[in-house]
């Protein structure tokens, strides 16, 4: 008997608060999303890096973005770092400034006109000589060559070589994969130091 009068008041009680829930709600009420000011507010505390800092901790600072905008330590200038002029290549040089010189090949016993912006290689095969060559990318010296008339760098610009010496090219020698011409001159193809 007296479970059952429990059992009652119990689920009174019960009804009762779902009677309320549903007549006036809980009262719950979600709060702003306050983590973007609370981010901002630490990062005020925090001084401005003025160096490409991956996951840099200050607001806008971002990593990336910064280290390919910022160019060279210390330029705070955002523009994009220049290409030295003796790091380009004489193949990008713009069309109306390329010249042409005269270059003897004395084993093939012919001489022909040469771009300024072509490898002395790749002209001279396309003359359909019969060129050695391996890598073509200054690394070997399959390709090399010997200029009769002084200083191979009087005569060609070597863009990206460090296989041959300073006395090397002195002496004459030239790597023709990567030899640009720059004046007339007579080359012995297959002629390695
Ligand atoms: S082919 Fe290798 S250096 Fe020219």
């Amino acid at each position: 008997m007296v479970d059952l009068v429990a059992f009652s008041i119990a689920a009174s009680v019960v009804a009762l608060f779902v009677v309320l829930h549903y007549t006036k709600g809980t009262g719950w009420q979600s709060q702003p999303d306050i983590s973007q000011d609370i981010l901002e507010q630490r990062a005020s505390t925090v001084p401005e890096t003025s160096f490409p800092e991956p996951m840099n901790r200050t607001l806008g600072g971002g990593g990336g973005a910064v280290a390919i905008e910022g160019g060279a330590e210390g330029d705070e200038s955002g523009e994009l770092e220049e290409v030295e002029p003796d790091k380009q290549s004489p193949a990008d040089m713009p069309e109306d400034e390329v010249e042409y010189f005269e270059v003897e090949f004395a084993k093939e016993g012919e001489t022909i006109e040469v771009a300024s912006n072509e490898t002395i290689l790749d002209q001279g095969e396309s003359e359909g000589f019969d060129l050695p060559y391996a890598c073509k990318q200054g690394q070997c010296v399959s390709c090399a060559g010997h200029i009769a008339d002084g200083p191979a760098e009087d005569h060609v610009i070597h863009f990206e070589q460090e296989t041959l010496s300073e006395s090397e090219m002195d002496d004459g020698y030239t790597l023709t994969c990567v030899a640009y011409p720059i004046a007339d001159f007579t080359i012995e193809t297959g002629e390695a130091p």
